[in-house]
C-alpha cells in the first residue's frame, strides 16, 4: 500500500469507513408472532447482518407511537413501543450488536411529535396551561378558515382546527403530528435530554429527521397556490428558514459534541453555498440526506402526478454536484434506498431489465461512490416494488394523501393508482424475505402488510447458497470497499459526461485509479474508452468484461495502478 493512502485511511472516522443498513423494524422479523417486526428479531439477525459486512444500523423509529405514520409519530421519546418489545430488549440489541462491532443508530423525529404525546395533550388542552406555546398555534382568519393555504406534505391543509383552544395547529405531516414549536426553549431542552438519555444508552449515532422544517418563518403568509384546490406546498414555505442554524449549533453543541458517534441529517433542500455550516468539521452534523438525486423525477415539486421521466446526464448532474461539494467540505451518505422511496431497480433502470443484473448495477454504484452507503432492508436481496389493485390495499399515510391530490386535480381513478405504484413508500415496506417459507419467514401470524410475491426466489436463504445472487454480490462489494483506500477516499471525478446511457467515474489516489461504469440501459452500447487502455478488470455484474462495450444494465470495475 502507499503510504499516501495508508494516511487517508487512517484519518477517516469509522463511520466512514463502514456501510450503514436501514432497518424498518416494522417489516424486519416478527418473533412474537404478531405479524409485526420485533427488536428480539433484530437481534436474531445480527450475524447475518455482520455476514453482509456493515458496522451500523440505522433503525426507524421504535418509540410508543399510535403508528399513524408508523412510528415517525412519537407519543413518548425516551421509551420503546411494547409492540416492538422492552428497553431490555434494546440494551440487548446494543449488547449483541456491540459484539460484533456493530453500532446502533436511533431516529430522532423532533420537527414534531404524536398529537398523543402528553405535551400535545397538556398544549391543546387551554391557551393558558405551561406547555401552552410548546406547539404551533394560530388564530382563524377573519372568516374562520386557516392561517394560511399551506399544504402538509402529505397533502390536505397543513392546520388543523382545536375546538378547545378556537385556534388552528400547524402540521406540516400529517394531522397527527402537530410541529413543536423550537422558539421555546424548554422544548428544545426536553428535545436535547430525550436525545441525551439515548446516548447514555449506548447508541452510535443519529439520524434526524425532517429537520429543516424546525425553524418557521416570523410572518405566516399565503404561498403561490401550486395546485387546482388553491394549497400552496409549505415546503416552499417553512424549509431552511433564516436562523434554523442557531439551533442546530446549540443541538450540536448540547448532544452531540465530544461522542464518538455521527449524526446524518434528512435535509432537503440546502444550497451548496450553506453546506459547510452543515457537515464538516464547523458545520451541525457529519452528513446529510440530500434528495436532489433521488428526486430526479420530480423537476417541480413532490406532488406524485406531476412526475417526469427523467435523463440519465441530470442523475449523474446531481450525483457529481453532491461528490463534488462534499469533496470541499464533509461528507455525504450514498443512498438510492430508504423507506420512503420505492425500490431502486424499478427507479433507475429500464423496465424489463434482468432483475439481478440491475440489483447488481446499483449496488456497485452504491459502494464504489465517495461517501458512507447505506444499504436499506431487502436492497441486498434486489426486492422491488409492488402494485397493489387497489388504493385501500396501501398502508401509507402519503400514498393516500397523493391519490386524493391526483383525483382532485382532474386525474382517474386509474392513473391515481399508477402514481401510487410508482412512488408509494410502501414498495419499500413489504416483509424483508428470509425464505421461501409462507409469508417469506418474516411471521408465522398474517403480516402487516403483504409480502411481494417474489419471495420465492428473492429471500436471503436460497441467495445465500447461491454464489452469484444479489445477496453474495453486496457481501463481495462491502467487504471490497471496506479494505480498499481508493473506493474509501479517493478523488472522484465524472468520465463521459455527456453520455445518456453510461455513468462512468474514477476514483483515485496517488498511484492508482479505479473506473466504474455502468450501462443504465437494456441495449448494448460500444463504447470509446481509452482511459481504461492500461486498466485490469476487476469485477462487475457479468462474467468477464470487454473494454469496447458494455451489455444491458452492465456494470464494471478497472483498476490500473501507476
Ligand atoms: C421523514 C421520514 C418519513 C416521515 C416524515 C415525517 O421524511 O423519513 O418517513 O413520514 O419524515 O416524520
Amino acid at each position: 500500500m502507499i503510504e499516501g493512502c495508508r494516511i487517508f485511511m487512517n484519518n477517516l472516522k469509522w463511520w466512514q469507513k463502514t456501510a450503514v443498513y436501514q432497518i424498518y423494524p416494522k417489516s424486519f422479523m416478527d418473533t412474537t408472532g404478531s405479524g409485526t417486526g420485533d427488536i428480539a428479531g433484530i437481534t436474531q439477525k445480527l450475524d447475518y447482518l455482520q455476514k453482509l459486512g456493515i458496522g451500523a444500523i440505522w433503525l426507524t423509529p421504535i418509540y410508543p407511537s399510535p403508528m399513524v405514520d408508523n412510528g415517525y409519530d412519537i407519543s413518548d421519546y425516551t421509551a420503546i413501543d411494547p409492540r416492538y418489545g422492552t428497553m431490555s430488549d434494546f440494551e440487548k440489541l446494543i449488547a449483541e450488536a456491540d459484539k460484533r462491532n456493530i453500532k446502533i443508530i436511533m431516529d430522532l423525529v423532533y420537527n414534531h411529535s404524536s398529537d398523543q404525546h402528553k405535551w400535545f395533550l397538556e398544549s391543546k388542552s387551554s391557551r393558558e396551561n405551561p406547555k401552552s406555546d410548546w406547539y404551533i398555534w394560530r388564530d382563524a382568519k377573519p372568516d374562520g378558515s386557516a392561517p394560511t393555504n399551506w399544504r402538509g406534505i402529505f397533502g390536505g391543509s397543513a392546520w388543523e382546527w382545536c375546538e378547545e383552544r378556537q385556534q388552528y395547529y400547524l402540521h406540516t405531516f400529517a394531522t397527527q403530528q402537530p410541529d413543536l414549536n423550537w422558539e421555546n426553549p424548554d422544548v428544545r431542552q426536553a428535545l436535547y435530554d430525550a436525545a441525551n438519555f439515548w446516548l447514555d444508552k449506548g447508541v452510535g449515532g443519529f439520524r434526524i429527521d425532517a429537520i429543516v422544517y424546525i425553524k418557521k418563518p416570523k410572518d405566516f403568509v399565503d404561498g403561490e397556490p401550486d395546485s387546482a384546490d388553491g394549497s400552496s406546498a409549505i415546503h416552499d414555505a417553512i424549509a431552511n428558514t433564516s436562523g434554523i442554524l442557531d439551533y442546530l449549533y446549540e443541538f450540536k453543541e448540547k448532544v452531540f459534541k465530544g461522542h464518538d458517534i455521527f449524526t446524518v441529517a434528512e435535509a432537503n433542500a440546502v444550497k451548496p453555498e450553506e453546506l459547510k455550516y452543515w457537515v464538516g468539521e464547523q458545520g451541525a452534523f457529519d452528513m446529510l440526506f440530500e434528495f436532489s438525486h433521488s428526486n430526479v423525477m420530480f423537476p417541480t415539486g413532490e406532488i406524485w402526478h406531476s412526475w417526469k421521466p427523467f435523463k440519465l446526464t441530470t442523475l449523474k448532474k446531481a450525483l457529481t454536484a453532491s461528490q463534488t461539494a462534499t469533496a470541499q467540505n464533509g461528507w455525504y451518505p450514498i443512498y438510492f434506498e430508504n423507506h420512503d422511496k420505492p425500490r431502486c431497480v424499478n427507479t433507475f433502470l429500464p423496465k424489463g431489465a434482468d432483475p439481478i443484473k440491475a440489483a447488481k448495477a446499483m449496488a456497485t454504484v452504491l459502494l464504489t461512490l465517495r461517501g458512507t452507503p447505506f444499504i436499506y432492508e431487502g436492497q441486498e436481496l434486489g426486492m422491488t416494488n409492488v402494485a397493489w389493485d387497489s388504493i385501500d390495499k396501501y398502508n401509507d399515510i402519503s400514498s393516500h394523501g397523493q391519490y386524493e391530490i391526483s383525483l382532485n386535480d382532474g386525474f382517474t381513478p386509474e392513473q391515481a393508482l399508477e402514481f401510487v405504484h410508482l412512488f408509494s413508500r410502501d414498495n419499500a415496506r413489504t416483509p424483508m424475505q428470509w425464505s421461501k417459507e409462507v409469508n417469506a419467514g418474516f411471521t408465522t401470524a398474517q403480516p402487516w402488510l403483504p409480502v411481494n410475491e417474489n419471495y420465492l426466489t428473492v429471500n436471503v436463504e436460497t441467495e445465500d447458497l447461491d454464489k452469484k445472487s444479489v445477496l453474495n454480490y453486496f457481501r463481495k462489494l462491502t467487504n471490497f470497499r471496506e479494505h480498499n483506500e481508493i473506493l474509501l477516499n479517493g478523488n472522484y471525478e465524472e468520465l463521459l459526461k455527456d453520455d445518456e446511457r453510461i455513468y462512468a467515474f474514477s476514483r483515485s489516489t496517488q498511484g492508482s485509479k479505479m473506473y466504474v461504469l455502468i450501462n443504465f440501459t437494456l441495449d448494448e452500447v460500444s463504447i470509446q474508452a481509452d482511459f481504461l487502455n492500461r486498466a485490469n478488470f476487476v469485477f462487475g455484474n457479468y462474467e468477464g468484461s470487454d473494454k469496447r462495450r458494455l451489455r444491458p444494465v452492465e456494470a464494471v470495475i478497472y483498476e490500473e495502478t501507476f
